[in-house]
C-alpha cells in the first residue's frame, strides 16, 4: 500500500523531533500502522537556518498555505504554535478535507471547539496528543482508558519549563532568570515565556483536560492563572519544613454547583508521588470513581518527548483514514451533542485549604486576634508556626495551614487581617490541596 504523506508546518523543535522520530523508527512505525508515513512537504519561515533533522526528500518552502493546499498532502501537521496563523491554517487544511495532528495547547484551547465543528463536517479528524503534557499519553488514557468512569478530579504539573525553574531554585538556588534561559536554549519554553511563568501555557492544557474528564466545551476564557515569579526561597523553606513542596499545579475539580478550572502554586505534601515530580518531567493524577486514582508521568517538553505524542497521532489517523467519521473516538470524548453546560466557577467560589505567612508584631494578643479574624470566617487552622525573631526586629513571620475552606472567605479574612495595626506588609497566600482520594 502506498505511503500516507504528511505535510509539516513548522521545522523547529517539535518539527525536527518528528522528522527524526518518523525516520529513525519508520519500519516499526509501519508495521503498527499498515501503511507508510513519510512526510513529503515541509514549510518553515527561513530555509537556510540550520535544523535538528535531515530534511533530503522533503519539499521545502515558505510558504505554509503551499503545504495545506498540496493535493498530495493527506494529513497536515501543524508545529508551528501560536493562534491566529495556526487557526487559519488548520480551518484551511480541513476545509481541504485533510486530517490534522497538532501540539497547539493555545489554539485547541482558544479555538477548539470551532475547530471540531469544522472538522466534524468535513468527517475529518484534529488529533492533538502532544499539546498536553509533552510525550505522556495522557489525552489517550483519559478520553479512552478511564472511559468507564465519572472523572472527579485531576491535578497536573503540566508545564516542563516551570517544574525545571522551581526544581533548579530549590535544589540548586539558581536564579530564575538563568534557569528560564537554560529552558528556552533546551528548547522547552513557549515562543513567549511569560506563557510558561505565569501560568498560561498550564491553563492551555488544563482547559483541554477539563473538556475531555468532564464532556464540557473548552472554556479557556474562564480559568483562573496565577504565575509562579512571586514564590520566594522563604516560602519553599517553610513549606519544606512543615512538609509540603511548592509546585505549579493545574486542578480542575468537578462539584454539584460547577467545574473549578484553576493554575496557580499549590503546596503539597511531599509523601504525594506527585509532590516529587521534578525538572521538565510533567504528571497528572486523575481521580476516576470507579478507578479511584491514576498518575501519568513522564517528559512534560522537548523535541523527542513531544515528537513521541506527535507521531503516536499520526498512527492513529493512519488506521482511521478508512473508517465511518461517525464512529470515531469523539475529539472532546464524549458525544458532540450530548457536552455538559456545568458552569466554570469563579475563584471566589473554589474551595481549597491555605498556607498563610505574615509579619506580626512580636507581643501578646497577636495570635489571638488572627485567630479571631479567621473563626469568625468559619476558616479552621490545621498548624501554626511562629518563628524567633532576628536580633533587632520587632516583626516575627508566623505560618499558618488551614483547612478547605472557600475562596472568599479567605479574601475576607486576608483583608481584615491586613488591616490589623501589629501587622506589617501584605499576607502572602498560597493555595494548598492534599490530593486524596476523598478531597
Ligand atoms: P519552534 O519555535 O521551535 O518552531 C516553530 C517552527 O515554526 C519553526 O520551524 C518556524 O520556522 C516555523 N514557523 C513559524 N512561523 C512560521 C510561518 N509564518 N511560516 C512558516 N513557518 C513558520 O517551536 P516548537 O517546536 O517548540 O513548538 C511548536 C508547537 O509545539 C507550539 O505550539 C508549542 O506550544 C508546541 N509544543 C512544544 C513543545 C516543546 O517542548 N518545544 C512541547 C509540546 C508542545 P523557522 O525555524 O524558520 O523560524
Ligand atoms: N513550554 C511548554 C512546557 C512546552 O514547558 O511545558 C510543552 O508543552
Amino acid at each position: 500500500m502506498k505511503p500516507v504523506k504528511v505535510g509539516l508546518l513548522g521545522l523547529g523543535t517539535v518539527g525536527g523531533g518528528t522528522v527524526n522520530v518518523l525516520r529513525r523508527n519508520a519500519e516499526e512505525i509501519t508495521r503498527r500502522a499498515g501503511r507508510g508515513i513519510v512526510i513529503s512537504h515541509a514549510a518553515a519561515r527561513s530555509l537556510d537556518k540550520p535544523r535538528l533533522c535531515d530534511t533530503t526528500g522533503i519539499r521545502l518552502t515558505t510558504d505554509p498555505n503551499e503545504v495545506v493546499d498540496d493535493p498530495g498532502v493527506d494529513v497536515v501537521v501543524e508545529l508551528i504554535g501560536g493562534y491566529d496563523l495556526a487557526r487559519e491554517l488548520v480551518l484551511r487544511a480541513i476545509a481541504n478535507g485533510k486530517h490534522v495532528v497538532t501540539a497547539n495547547k493555545a489554539l485547541i484551547a482558544k479555538y477548539g471547539n470551532e475547530i471540531f465543528a469544522a472538522a466534524s463536517r468535513q468527517g475529518v479528524v484534529v488529533a492533538f496528543e502532544a499539546a498536553v503534557a509533552g510525550g505522556i499519553p495522557i489525552i489517550k488514557a483519559i478520553r479512552e482508558g478511564l472511559a468507564g468512569n465519572r472523572i472527579e478530579w485531576l491535578a497536573g504539573i503540566i508545564n516542563g519549563t516551570g517544574n525545571f525553574i522551581l526544581t533548579e531554585m530549590r535544589d540548586k538556588g539558581r536564579e530564575f532568570a538563568d534557569v528560564l534561559a537554560e529552558a528556552q536554549r533546551f528548547g522547552y519554553a513557549e515562543a513567549d515565556p511569560t506563557f510558561d511563568v505565569e501560568g498560561i501555557d498550564a491553563a492551555h492544557k488544563l482547559t483541554i483536560l477539563a473538556s475531555i474528564a468532564f464532556g464540557i466545551p473548552l472554556q479557556f476564557e474562564h480559568a483562573y492563572t496565577e504565575g509562579i515569579t512571586r514564590i520566594t526561597p522563604t516560602d519553599v523553606t517553610y513549606a519544606e519544613q512543615l512538609g509540603y513542596r511548592i509546585k505549579h499545579l493545574g486542578m480542575a475539580r468537578r462539584v454539584e454547583s460547577g467545574i473549578e478550572l484553576r493554575v496557580h502554586p499549590t503546596l503539597i505534601p511531599e509523601r504525594r508521588l506527585i509532590a516529587n515530580v521534578d525538572g521538565v518531567m510533567n504528571a497528572v493524577l486523575v481521580q476516576g470513581d470507579a478507578v479511584g486514582p491514576t498518575l501519568y508521568y513522564g517528559a512534560g517538553a522537548g523535541a523527542e518527548a513531544t515528537a513521541s505524542a506527535v507521531v503516536a497521532d499520526l498512527v492513529d489517523v493512519v488506521r482511521v483514514l478508512t473508517t465511518d467519521p461517525n464512529n470515531r473516538v469523539p475529539h472532546l470524548a464524549f458525544q458532540a451533542d450530548a457536552l455538559s453546560d456545568l458552569p466554570i466557577l469563579p475563584m471566589e467560589q473554589v474551595q481549597t485549604a491555605y498556607y498563610l505567612r505574615l509579619q506580626a508584631e512580636d507581643s501578646p494578643g497577636v495570635l489571638a486576634d488572627i485567630t479571631r479574624i479567621l473563626g469568625d470566617q468559619g476558616i479552621s487552622i490545621e498548624a501554626v508556626l511562629q518563628k524567633e525573631p532576628s536580633e533587632g526586629q520587632s516583626h516575627v513571620p508566623l505560618i499558618f495551614l488551614t483547612q478547605r475552606t472557600l475562596e472568599a472567605k479567605m479574601n475576607g479574612a486576608i483583608d481584615a487581617i491586613e488591616a490589623l495595626e501589629c501587622i506589617s506588609g501584605q499576607v502572602v497566600r498560597i493555595r494548598l490541596e492534599h490530593l486524596d482520594s476523598h478531597r
